[in-house]
């Protein structure tokens, strides 16, 4: 069968990276997946053009209802969506983008969350009339780049005179102008935070690897791919303690959570003295992700989906 996956693919996200490996699992199951960023269609009718060529896609698949799923509506083709972050936490709130996501979940053959949490909001949000969303964790796969060295993060100042372990370095791309700016005025005030360009996957868990800890900070919900990343290297996480990091980091248990400055020092000075407890957490963070992130798993359900399209095709 011949697939579109439509996604947003700003390169070395982790949107990216999620939809490269869904691709290559339907890929395996002998289909061919061509994955096309949301950016190069400007219209639904841009769209109509790409699919309509020889040999015509036979189905798509897109990650986010309202930025990808929505180019969808007007195609002829079968398809289903993947929840993307913001939908279900940002887009809903826009009665406009509401009803158009609404629409792609009633026209999709399937959709997928990434949690049970996320299907109850958004069944709670989006009429979905037949239960048609299933749940299916991200796999997560890690590999770490042999050659890797610091130099740029040793040449930015004198951290490497003092404590490593009192260094925060913030890796990755410069997605949103306005927050960059910000991010990097707060950096430019503060000593010991550095902020680095993105890299390769590998390089980035090469850099994970040589961490003491991975840090989330974030006040906006999602899935981190970036924690259980690093629980699969068995590098502990501290994470802030709202809802999108506590359904994977189990306090104390596969990682520890703060909820304020003084409490992110203190988890951090925990976790510096305390050899046993990050023994314990790094475990426990792997085996976690070993049972409930594995690829096999992925890739099993996404293949099952896919012959829903396929079957779907024959039966327009
Ligand atoms: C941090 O956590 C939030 C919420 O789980 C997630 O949306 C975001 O992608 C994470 N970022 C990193 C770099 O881990």
């Amino acid at each position: 069968m011949k697939l579109l996956f439509l996604a947003c693919l700003s390169p070395k996200t982790g949107n990216y990276t999620t939809a490269e490996r869904i691709r290559s699992h339907i890929e395996s199951a002998g289909h061919s997946c061509e994955l096309r960023d949301v950016a190069d269609f400007h219209s639904p009718s841009d769209l109509a053009h790409l699919v309509s060529q020889n040999p015509p896609f036979e189905g798509a698949l897109a990650i986010h209802l309202f930025k990808a799923g929505r180019l969808l509506l007007d195609l002829r083709l079968p398809f289903g969506v993947i929840f993307g972050g913001t939908d279900i936490n940002e887009d809903v709130k826009d009665e406009q983008k509401r009803v158009v996501m609404e629409q792609v979940l009633l026209k999709a053959r399937f959709a997928v969350a990434f949690t049970e949490k996320l299907k109850e909001e958004a069944e709670f949000v989006l009429v979905s009339p037949d239960s048609k969303i299933y749940v299916q964790p991200q796999g997560i796969q890690t590999e770490v780049a042999e050659q890797f060295c610091w130099t740029e993060f040793l040449r930015s100042s004198e951290w490497h005179s003092k404590n490593l372990h009192n260094i925060l370095i913030i890796i990755g791309p410069k997605v949103d102008p306005a927050l960059t700016a910000e991010v990097e005025a707060v950096v430019k005030r503060a000593t010991g935070v550095f902020l680095a360009q993105e890299r390769s996957q590998q390089e980035l868990h090469a850099a994970m690897k040589r961490c003491y800890a991975v840090v989330n900070s974030s006040v906006s919900e999602g899935m981190s791919a970036a924690i259980l990343e690093a629980m699969d290297l068995r590098v502990p996480v501290l994470a802030r303690n709202i809802p999108g990091n506590a359904a994977v980091v189990k306090h104390g248990v596969t990682g520890l959570l703060f909820s304020s400055p003084q409490e992110f020092v203190h988890q951090s000075q925990r976790l510096l003295s305390d050899q046993e407890l990050r023994e314990r957490v790094v475990r426990s963070g792997k085996l976690y992700v070993e049972e409930h992130h594995s690829v096999k798993q992925e890739r099993e359900t996404y293949q099952r989906l896919v012959d829903k399209l396929h079957k779907a095709q024959f039966l327009a």
